[in-house]
């Protein structure tokens, strides 16, 4: 199967199961895993931060970090398709009563400086208070969009200007480095916290991790303890993340260049509606509209010749590129869409 799904599907590389067989191992509870401190430590440095931790997932680091934000009864500025909105289960709402407070997102990802200006909340007993701005970058809704690092900027000063953290869900943060040529610490500089995920483009089988100031991950910590996520001999995770950072982050730049190709590739076929220049980073996103032929029948059909993707409410359908798709499977995938379309 060719499985365009997402970035998620990735299989651990050689190298990843070689050190994990060769992995030094501790109890991480006690703060004795020698493999887990040394990805902590290393995180920590390539994105500029004080300290780091281990998480389970994205969905984990994204919730540890508002419950260390924000009080109960805070609110959480936000986009109406990020992910910790869509599909993070109301998460933060559930386990620590945080109030989000959506705002539309534009088509890069990002939430115009005015409507996050107006959204922040004045002193008044009727109100909540704003704890935190969330941003997500790249944008997994928005066309796998890089932020701009002006706007990261912008939102950083308002935000601090008004006694408010900014988080960064920055699952694929390593993504946005590449699409900008900009290194991890530059990008994330201004921002109070950022989780950026292992287990995506960078191949690793499991685990995300928070970074960000010393107190910050103290007491990120203390969290994952209290939400079941303290892991005994985490080493076997953090060898293979720490093979994600050392060796998986330069050749996202592939992966972009497959999409590219693909995208430019499938653009002009009967039934596409897929714009190329939206396609920055490893994401492409279509909408299928063809007189003779319906959204199933196409995925039946891609399925039957080995190429698998997501389809979203029967017309909007995601592709993504990552470390399991070679430039051979994408002219694969090209040839069988235009066998079908062309
Ligand atoms: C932007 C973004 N944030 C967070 C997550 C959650 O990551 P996880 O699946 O590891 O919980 C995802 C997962 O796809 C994502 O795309």
């Amino acid at each position: 199967m060719i499985d365009l799904r997402s970035d998620t599907v990735t299989l651990p590389t050689l190298e990843m199961m070689e050190a994990i067989n060769a992995a030094t191992l501790g109890d991480d509870v006690y703060v004795e895993d020698p493999t887990t401190i040394e990805l902590e430590n290393l995180a920590a440095q390539i994105t500029g931060k004080e300290s780091a931790l281990l998480v389970s997932s994205g969905t984990m680091g994204n919730l540890i970090c508002n419950l260390v934000h924000c009080a109960r009864g805070t609110e959480t500025i936000m986009g109406n398709q990020s992910h910790t909105f869509l599909y993070e289960s109301g998460a933060i709402s559930a386990y620590g009563g945080i109030h989000s407070h959506q705002l539309k997102n534009n088509k890069d990802g990002s939430i115009q400086i005015d409507l996050i200006k107006d959204a922040i909340r004045t002193e008044d007993v009727h109100f909540p208070v704003t704890s935190l701005i969330c941003l997500e970058n790249t944008h997994n809704k928005c066309h796998g969009f890089p932020l701009k690092l002006d706007y990261i900027n912008q939102v950083c000063s308002l935000a601090h200007d008004n006694n408010i953290k900014v988080h960064m869900d920055g699952a694929r943060l390593f993504n946005a480095c590449a699409a900008l040529d900009i290194s991890a610490d530059s990008i994330v500089k201004n921002v109070d916290s950022v989780t950026f995920c292992l287990s995506k483009g960078l191949s690793a089988p499991i685990g995300s991790v928070i970074c960000g100031s010393k107190d910050f991950i103290a007491e990120g910590r203390r969290i994952r303890k209290s939400l079941g996520g303290g892991m005994r001999q985490s080493g076997i995770i953090s060898a293979a993340g720490i093979v994600s950072l050392n060796n998986m982050i330069n050749r996202l730049k592939d992966d972009h260049a497959n999409a590219r190709h693909l995208a430019n590739s499938l653009c002009t076929l009967n039934g596409m509606e897929l714009n190329p220049e939206l396609v920055k980073t490893n994401i492409i996103y279509f909408n299928f509209n063809h007189p003779n032929m319906s959204l199933k029948d196409i995925i039946a059909h891609m399925r039957s010749q080995g190429v698998i993707f997501n389809d979203y409410n029967g017309k909007h359908c995601r592709l993504v590129t990552h470390n399991d798709i070679s430039s051979n499977d994408i002219e694969i995938v090209i040839d069988v869409f235009n066998k079908l379309l062309s």
